[in-house]
């Protein structure tokens, strides 16, 4: 695939927004124009349309559900949090994205690197001088690798899908929130009170997060920013 941007390397400089299906080449023409549907013609993030695909969503949260358990999730943080699994530029892990289909999201079936674009080209529309969050919005789903087999090759329910705190009460707001009843902290004394194991106003420092493509980043950030 050509891809004809200013900086290759990051990709957030030029307006790349279209796929020409011919030459399978990206064009410049000048920004992303915001829909007001999805791919399949619904709301955003709209759970309750009956579809395949929406069945799909479904069965993917009941299984992320059951197994994101606080041991989980520190085994995870453990085993990545060693980064050593490989080394790579930005643009390089974009373009691994492009086989990737998150099972998780309801309005996007295009292959990820056409997301990351996007995100980032959506940003630069509406804030044209705050090059960091063209940036941010470039590389937020980088963590999705973790499906990759060079990063372990995680199932969908350990890389994708929204996150929430574990180690307390699952809230009713998350989407799908009956299948946590067969996660096995859901009758855990010691997680299934309002604060668990945490106490009130300790900071969001303290607090797990489910694992998955946003807290793998969230520990690789910090030697990027260096
Ligand atoms: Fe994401
Ligand atoms: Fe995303």
């Amino acid at each position: 695939m050509t891809i004809l941007i200013d900086q290759p390397e990051l990709g957030v400089e030029a307006g790349v927004n279209k796929l020409d299906n011919a030459d399978n080449e990206l064009v410049l023409d000048g920004g992303f124009v915001v829909p007001q549907t999805n791919s399949f013609g619904h709301t955003f993030r709209d759970y309750h349309v009956e579809s395949e695909r929406q069945q799909g969503v479904e069965n993917f949260y009941r299984t992320n559900h059951i197994n994101q358990t606080s041991d989980f999730v520190k085994r995870m943080r453990t085993e990545y949090g060693k980064l050593n699994k490989m080394e790579m530029g930005i643009w390089e892990c974009c373009e691994l994205l492009n086989d990737v289909i998150d099972e998780s999201d309801p309005d996007l079936d295009e292959p990820q690197i056409e997301h990351l674009l996007q995100t980032a080209e959506a940003i630069r529309k509406d804030y044209p001088n705050e090059d960091w969050m063209h940036l941010t919005g470039l590389i937020h789903d980088l963590g999705k690798v973790l499906l990759h087999p060079g990063f372990g090759e995680l199932p969908q329910w350990a890389v994708v899908g929204d996150t929430f705190p574990v180690g307390c009460a699952f809230d009713k707001s998350i989407v799908h929130h009956k299948y946590f009843e067969e996660n096995p902290d859901y009758h855990n004394s010691d997680y299934n009170t309002k604060y668990g194991v945490y106490s009130e106003g300790c900071g969001l420092n303290n607090v797990m997060m489910s694992w998955g493509h946003d807290d793998y980043m969230y520990l690789v950030y910090p030697p990027l920013c260096v």
